[in-house]
């Protein structure tokens, strides 16, 4: 029998919530049904439900920061017993077969990984149809993409760990920070105020890049010992060249200043053999001259959560040294998600994880709610400029294939052309002149 749960959808990319019932798939041998307690808003579920990337297919259930308790086994699972604390990242599925699954990097599968929410199942243990997210008071999940939470962790707060901890997490990880390492975290949001938390805990000496002075008391209290204020040209001068590695958490498009050759800009912050990483979903064109690259030997790139081992590492570590995403925990209705998708939308002055409580607040009586209103999405112009660039891209693309396949016709019809046009305007009035 099918589990029924309660979701909170949305229909359009303005963002309306709205309660539903949803049937949860048959758990098979593998599955755990999760009671589900709390999930975090990341910025990426805003990015999808907004339709940032036009790909959403509505309506869409987001929330891939979910964290609850184990409500039921299939036979073979092995990982968990009813009554543990359970917790559901980014993705629910991948192939497990090919060489990224099989060392652990199931978010690069080959063969395509199942995003929790908008995700197209492709390898049979996500159930059928879209997938839909943790703002749902029910889940079914392959024991294999399920992270086991510590009950030493505060369940409303472990959420956030399966996101934001290990997408920055990875990166701290990759390029060995310790003792030592001098890290930057732009912006001070979600992914920035656990990044810097875990940075310090690692070692590092951690800088916060923000583009606001009000937040200095708060990276001050994650930790940070100095901040650079990214509005001030001033403040970038004074730091230039003190960072190994910055995690860039921003979520809009925003200019490091690698193509311009005078100096001033973000990426001066970077020391030789610096890294500058990415994380924000930020669809727009980089401008780079590899020039003000080369002369500190600086990379740029970017970076993509974590697999489900590296995940189970970072919350045993989190666990381990008491690292908490500072939070503030909202009830999961229509009108708090309306305006937490404002607050996110509008830049996250407050800088902290928005939680739903699904599990005390999403129940019988948000249908009785009245309809939430749509929040003011600052962004929306930038929907616009986003079709046109692929608009753009895609018909650019189109001209080009089109010439590579018919160069030899659109030769011979130019040739044709050229002839064509001596025959007709060159050839009559030189025959006329010889004559006359
Ligand atoms: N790569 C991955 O695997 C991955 C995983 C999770 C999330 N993400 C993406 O990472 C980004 C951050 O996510 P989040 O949940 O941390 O978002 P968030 O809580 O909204 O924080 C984003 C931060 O970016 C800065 N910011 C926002 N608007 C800005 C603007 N107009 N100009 C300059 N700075 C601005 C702000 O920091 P200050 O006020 O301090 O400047 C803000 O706190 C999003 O794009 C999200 O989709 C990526
Ligand atoms: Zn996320
Ligand atoms: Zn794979």
């Amino acid at each position: 029998m099918s589990l029924e749960c309660i979701c909170l959808q949305s229909r359009s990319s303005r963002c309306v919530f709205e309660p539903v019932r949803v049937a949860r798939h048959q758990p098979g041998e593998h599955d755990v049904t999760i009671d589900v307690k709390f999930c975090g808003v990341c910025h990426s579920d805003v990015h999808v439900a907004k339709n940032d990337f036009l790909e959403t297919k509505f309506p869409v259930v987001p929330g891939h920061e979910i964290a609850g308790v184990v409500a039921a086994v299939g036979a073979r699972v092995t990982k968990f017993r009813v009554g543990d604390h359970v917790g559901v990242g980014f993705f629910v599925d991948s192939c497990l077969e090919c060489a990224p699954c099989k060392r652990g990097d199931e978010h690069f599968c080959s063969a395509t990984f199942t995003p929790t929410f908008n995700g197209k199942p492709a390898h049979g243990r996500a159930g059928a149809g879209v997938t839909k997210g943790g703002y749902s008071t029910a889940m079914v999940v392959d024991e294999r993409f399920a992270i086991a939470l510590p009950k030493a962790l505060p369940l409303e707060r472990a959420g956030p760990l399966l996101c934001a901890g290990v997408t920055m997490y990875a990166p701290l990880v990759k390029w060995r920070v310790g003792p030592g390492s001098r890290v930057g975290i732009n912006g001070l949001g979600g992914l920035g105020t656990i990044g810097v938390k875990l940075a310090k805990a690692l070692g590092a000496h951690v800088t916060v890049i923000t583009r606001s002075a009000r937040k200095e008391r708060q990276a001050r209290a994650a930790g940070a010992d100095a901040i650079v204020l990214s509005s001030d040209a001033a403040s970038i001068k004074a730091a230039a060249r003190s960072l190994d590695l910055v995690v860039d958490t921003v979520s809009v498009r925003h200019d490091l200043k690698v193509s311009a050759l005078a100096p001033g800009g973000l990426i001066d912050l970077l020391a030789v053999d610096g890294v500058w990483c990415y994380c924000g979903l930020i669809l727009d064109m980089l401008d780079v001259q590899p020039v003000r690259l080369l002369q500190h030997q600086l990379s740029l790139t970017a970076t993509q959560i974590g697999g489900i081992a590296l995940t189970q590492r970072c919350v045993d570590f989190c666990a381990k040294h008491a690292i908490l995403p500072e939070v503030e925990v909202v009830e999961a209705t229509p009108a708090q998600l309306s305006a937490v998708y404002e607050k996110l939308d509008g830049g996250n002055d407050a800088g902290v994880r928005y939680v739903l409580d699904i599990g005390n607040t999403l129940n019988a009586s948000v249908f009785e709610q009245p309809r939430a209103r749509a929040p003011k999405l600052v962004s929306g112009w930038r929907v616009g400029a986003q079709i046109a660039l692929i608009l753009n891209r895609a018909a650019l693309a189109r001209i080009e294939e089109f010439v590579l396949e018919h160069t030899a016709a659109i030769a011979g019809g130019v040739g044709a052309a050229l002839f064509a046009a001596v025959a007709a305007f060159v050839i009559p009035p030189l025959a006329s002149r010889i004559r006359g």
